[in-house]
C-alpha cells in the first residue's frame, strides 16, 4: 500500500519504519525540516533501540522517503497516519493544535479516495470532528468521495517501540466502515500476532480505550507507591508485599515497583486529559485525581527525605543524580521526575552533577527551556559522585543495577543514596557504609545527621542511623 504518515517522532517515525519494512511504500511527513534532513541522512534524531538499523535498510530500498509538506506526499494513497503531538495544555486538556494544523492542511490538499487514520491519542469525539472537517472541505470539491476517519491508537512503549510494534499485543481499529475496517486488516495482516490481536470496535470506544490504559497503568504505580509508604509506616517491607503481588496471576507483575513516581509524554498527560474530559462531562473521576495527587506526592517525598537529610540546608551540597530519562532505554525526558528534582535542587542552592546513558542533551534542552542552567552534565555515573554529598537515583538504567560500591564509597564523601526507583538492597548498601533511602521507608524528620563534606566518619554514621531501612 501506500502510506503517509504525519509526525516523525516516537510514534510516527516507528510507524513509518516498520510499516515500509512490511512492504509498503511510505511517506514520513514532518515539518521540523532539521529533524527531516536528520532522517534523510539516515541518522535518528532521538534514541530507540533498533530503529536506526531499520531506517537505513529502508532508505536504500527506497520504500521509505521523507517530506516536510503533506502536499508534496499526497498523491495514490491509501492510507494518512496523522501522528502528531497531542501535549497538554495549561488547564490539562489535550492540546490539538498541531493535530487540526495537520487536518486543516489535508483538507486544503486535494487527494484521491484514502482512510484518514488518528494515531494520535486524542479525547473522544476528535475523529468525528476532524471526518466532519475533512468532508467538508472535500464536499467543497464535487465528485470527490467521502472520507473515513479511522482511530487506531498506538500502544507501542518508548524503548521497546520495534519490538511492540512488530508484535503487538492487540492492535486497535476504531471505526464503523467496513471498507476503512478491511484496508486497515489488511494493512495490519503481517503484524497480527494472535486471533484476538486485531481488536475492531467503533471511534469512541477506541479513543477511550487509549486513556483507559494509561489510566489504568497509572492506578497500578500510584497504588503500589500508596502500599509502600503505608507498609513504610507500619513497619513493613514493601519488597516482600510487591512478591506477595505479583505471584498472583489475577494481579500480574507488570507496573508494581514503587519509586517516585510515573513520568513521560503520556502517563500524566493522558490522565490529565480523561480527567479532564471526565468532568466536563459531568463525571467526577475521583479514583484518576487520586491516582495524580499519589504520583506528585512521590516526588515530594524524595525531595523532602533530601531536604531532611541536610537539614534544610543545601546550599553548597553536591548531589549526584542518576538518570534523566522518564525511564530506561529512551532519552525521552517529557515530564521526567528527573526535571523537577533537578530544578527543586539547583533552586535550593545545591550542586547538581546528573549522569544519563543517551538522555543528558535533551535533558540540557527541556531544562534550559524552563530556565534552569545551573547543572553539571557528566559523562559516566562514577563521575557524577565525584566528591558528592548524597546520590540520588532517578531513572531504573541496567546500569544502576551493578554497581561497583566499594569504588563509588572511595569517590563520594557524602555516603547516602536516595535510591528513586527501589533498586538496592539496604543491607548491601550498608555493608560499603552507604545509608539507604527508599520510598518504602517510615517518613521521619531526618534520615542522618551530616556533617560537612569529606569526612568519612559522616559515611559511617548515616550508615548506622538507617538500619531500619
Ligand atoms: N511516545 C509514546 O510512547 C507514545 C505511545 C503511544 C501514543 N503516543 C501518542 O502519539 C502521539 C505522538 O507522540 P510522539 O511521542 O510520537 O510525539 P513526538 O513529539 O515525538 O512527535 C510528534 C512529531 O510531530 C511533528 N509535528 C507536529 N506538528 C506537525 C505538523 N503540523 N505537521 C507535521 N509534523 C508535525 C513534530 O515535529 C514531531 O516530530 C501523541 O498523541 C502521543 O500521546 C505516544
Amino acid at each position: 500500500m501506500n502510506i503517509v504518515v504525519v509526525g516523525s517522532g516516537y510514534v510516527g517515525l516507528v510507524t513509518g519504519c516498520c510499516l515500509a519494512e512490511a512492504g509498503n511504500r511510505v511517506v514520513c511527513v514532518d515539518h521540523d525540516e532539521r529533524k527531516v534532513a536528520t532522517l534523510k541522512g539516515g541518522k535518528l534524531p532521538f534514541h530507540e533501540p533498533g530503529l536506526q538499523d531499520i531506517l537505513r535498510a529502508q532508505l536504500d530500498t527506497g520504500r521509505l522517503t521523507f517530506e516536510t509538506r503533506i502536499a508534496r506526499a499526497m498523491q495514490n494513497v491509501d492510507v494518512v497516519f496523522l501522528a502528531v503531538g497531542t501535549p497538554p495544555l495549561a488547564d490539562g486538556n489535550a492540546n490539538l493544535e498541531n493535530l487540526f494544523r495537520v487536518v486543516q492542511e489535508l483538507a486544503d490538499t486535494a487527494f484521491e479516495d484514502c482512510v484518514v487514520v488518528i494515531k494520535s491519542t486524542v479525547p473522544v469525539g476528535t475523529g468525528d470532528r476532524i471526518e466532519q472537517l475533512l468532508n467538508d472541505a472535500q464536499n467543497r470539491r464535487p465528485g470527490e468521495p467521502r472520507l473515513h476517519v479511522v482511530s487506531n491508537p498506538e500502544f507501542l512503549a518508548e524503548g521497546r517501540a520495534v519490538q511492540d510494534f512488530r508484535h503487538p499485543d492487540r492492535i486497535v481499529v476504531g471505526t464503523d466502515d467496513a471498507e476503512a475496517a478491511a484496508v486497515l486488516a489488511k494493512l495490519y495482516e503481517p503484524f497480527v500476532t494472535h486471533d484476538h490481536c486485531l481488536m475492531m470496535m467503533d471511534r469512541r470506544s477506541a479513543e477511550l480505550a487509549k486513556y483507559a490504559c494509561n489510566a489504568m497503568l497509572a492506578a497500578r504505580i500510584s497504588v503500589v507507591n500508596e502500599l509502600a509508604g503505608i507498609a513504610g509506616t507500619l513497619g513493613a517491607d514493601v519488597a516482600q508485599i510487591c512478591r506477595v503481588l505479583k505471584g498472583d496471576p489475577r494481579i500480574g507483575s507488570h507496573y508494581l515497583n514503587p519509586g517516585v513516581g510515573y513520568g513521560g509524554s503520556c502517563l500524566p498527560k493522558d490522565l490529565n486529559a480523561l480527567v479532564h474530559a471526565a468532568q466536563a462531562a459531568g463525571e467526577p473521576a475521583e479514583l484518576l485525581r487520586s491516582v495524580q495527587s499519589v504520583n506528585l506526592r512521590q516526588r515530594e517525598r524524595l525531595l523532602e527525605a533530601i531536604i531532611n537529610h541536610f537539614h534544610g540546608r543545601l546550599e553548597g551540597r553536591r548531589i549526584a543524580v542518576w538518570g534523566l530519562s522518564f525511564k530506561p532505554g529512551t532519552d525521552d525526558v517529557r515530564a521526567a521526575p528527573s526535571l523537577t528534582l533537578i530544578t527543586r535542587l539547583t533552586a535550593l542552592g545545591a550542586e547538581v552533577h546528573a549522569y544519563d546513558p543517551v538522555a543528558a542533551d535533551s535533558a540540557r534542552d527541556a531544562l534550559s527551556e524552563a530556565g534552569v542552567t545551573q547543572w553539571h552534565p557528566e559523562h559516566s555515573a562514577l563521575a557524577a559522585c565525584r566528591n558528592a554529598d548524597a546520590l540520588v537515583v532517578m531513572t531504573e538504567w541496567d546500569e544502576f543495577r551493578e554497581v561497583d560500591f566499594e569504588q563509588l564509597a572511595a569517590c563520594m564523601p557524602g555516603r547516602m543514596v536516595f535510591d528513586g526507583r527501589g533498586l538496592y538492597d539496604s543491607a548491601r548498601l550498608q555493608k560499603h557504609g552507604f545509608a539507604h533511602f527508599h520510598l518504602g521507608m517510615r517518613p521521619g524528620p531526618s534520615l542522618a545527621d551530616p556533617a560537612p563534606t569529606g569526612t568519612a566518619l559522616r559515611g559511617e554514621r548515616d550508615a548506622r542511623s538507617n538500619g531500619r531501612s
